[in-house]
């Protein structure tokens, strides 16, 4: 895949048939026609996985009972448990936490490892998301643990595993460290930097924030070896509501909040949500549908198909970015437009998400979302007045950002009108 330096686009008909799936692709229902490039924040919505999950809701069937509806909760669960571990994740083994959030997912990971895993220290980046940073601030300081914080390469806005190992010693219990980042796209290198990791302790637990980088790419869990990785489904074409992690086996079962007859690798407290898992199946189904598109092999399994779909959609959206970075002859790109900054532009767009971080010449980034909105297009500012901002935009050494996120149902043509939109912008 990383022969495509530029990206592929995926052809016309495919796209136009997929675009057909995403509900208010283009236009707001009480606002009218605009472009969503605000995906980062909640991602335009697959149609199918709303609807799925307004079915089961509709229900008021438990699913902790033995007749048939029941049952066929339960086998909703199932699937859409088999779907997240082994299809999303390749994990043949560990278990799946639920929670209200990624957050939230995040806090009971790092606190199972932090308060029960003998040791001294725990590190993790300065370019985490507050929660994943937090959290192990929060559960070190409780524990007595030395909180120790990678910084990220200012440069290249990646994380270079030296700079985590240096910070590894025998006594480390967990290191957290973020798959893309949130504000530049960057996907950071987490096999080498997991790699490094151990080579320092081999028993070192490891998270990963992968909130923003499920939408656009994917992990194998076992391959790299992960115990704890969360996401969000709301970034990732379905609902809030629900955010979900897997566990490796020996994380799952760490002392955790749980009902004590349940098995010690049991996450879920309470009672289930059969529609929050349907609707995170139909996600699954959905790009295991992109990927059996050219596909020969009728036995294909879905993890295959998975990863061939994820595949089409980071081509497509790599080709979309390269439009967006450097123009056509129609309208030059962000790179070459006159007063326009992108932001820790690393050159090799293998290494990047679809999410760019710009800002215009002599502009306020709160004024310029606004202008965008004007134009119709959703952008969003990340400032470092925001707690959730600050210290990621300040250690790649930002103030602020207008971060645009768009995703792969979109097309050449609303990026070409996003271009000619930022330079009226720029004249203006
Ligand atoms: C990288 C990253 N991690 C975690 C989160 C938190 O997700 P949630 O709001 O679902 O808890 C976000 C939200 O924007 C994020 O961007």
């Amino acid at each position: 895949m990383d022969d495509y330096k530029h990206g592929m686009l995926m052809d016309d008909e495919l796209l136009a048939e997929l675009r057909k799936k995403f509900a208010f692709l283009d236009y707001d229902p009480d606002y009218g026609e605009r472009l969503f490039f605000d995906n980062s924040g909640g991602s335009i919505r697959l149609k199918e996985s709303i609807k799925v999950r307004e079915k089961i809701d509709l229900l008021p069937d438990c699913p902790e009972r033995y007749h048939q509806r029941a049952n066929d909760f339960n086998q909703i669960m199932e699937k859409g448990k088999h779907d997240i571990l082994n299809v999303m994740f390749g994990a043949k083994s560990g278990s799946l936490i639920t929670e209200l959030t990624a957050s939230q997912a995040m806090f009971a990971m790092v606190s199972a490892v932090i308060e029960n895993v003998n040791g001294e220290s725990a590190v993790t980046t300065n370019i985490e998301h507050p929660s994943a940073y937090d959290s192990v601030e929060f559960y070190c300081k409780k524990n007595n643990k030395e909180f120790r914080v990678a910084e990220v390469n200012k440069d290249t806005g990646f994380v270079d595993p030296e700079a985590v190992a240096d910070l590894i010693d025998d006594n480390t219990i967990l290191l957290s460290v973020i798959a893309s980042s949130n504000i530049s796209g960057n996907i950071m290198d987490l096999e080498n930097i997991i790699k490094a990791a151990r080579a320092k302790k081999t028993d070192l637990y490891i998270l990963v924030d992968a909130v923003q980088h499920l939408p656009h790419g994917t992990l194998d869990v076992e391959r790299i070896g992960i115990d704890g990785v969360n996401f969000a489904p709301y970034k990732f074409m379905a609902s809030r509501g629900i955010g979900f992690a897997y566990v490796s086996d020996r994380l799952s079962k760490l002392p955790h909040n749980k009902l004590i007859a349940k098995e010690d690798s049991v996450w879920e407290l309470g009672s289930p949500t059969p529609a929050l898992f349907a609707s995170m199946s139909a996600v699954i189904d959905y790009v295991c549908w992109l990927g059996s598109k050219d596909n020969k092999d009728p036995n294909e399994s879905r993890r295959k198909l998975y990863l061939k779909g994820m595949e089409k959609i980071i081509l497509h959206e790599r080709a979309l970015l390269y439009r967006m970075l450097e123009g056509s002859e129609k309208i030059e790109g962000l790179r070459h437009m006159d007063k326009v900054q992108v932001f820790a532009d690393y050159p090799d767009l293998t290494k990047r998400d679809f999410i760019v971080a710009i800002g215009i010449d002599g502009k306020d980034y709160e004024q310029l979302r606004k202008d965008y909105q004007e134009k119709g297009v959703t952008v969003y500012e990340r400032v470092n007045t925001s707690v959730y901002s600050k210290r990621i935009l300040e250690a790649i050494g930002l103030t602020g950002a207008i971060r645009i996120s768009p995703f792969h149902c979109h097309t050449i043509d609303e990026i070409d009108k996003f271009l000619f939109i930022t330079k009226e912008l720029v004249k203006s």
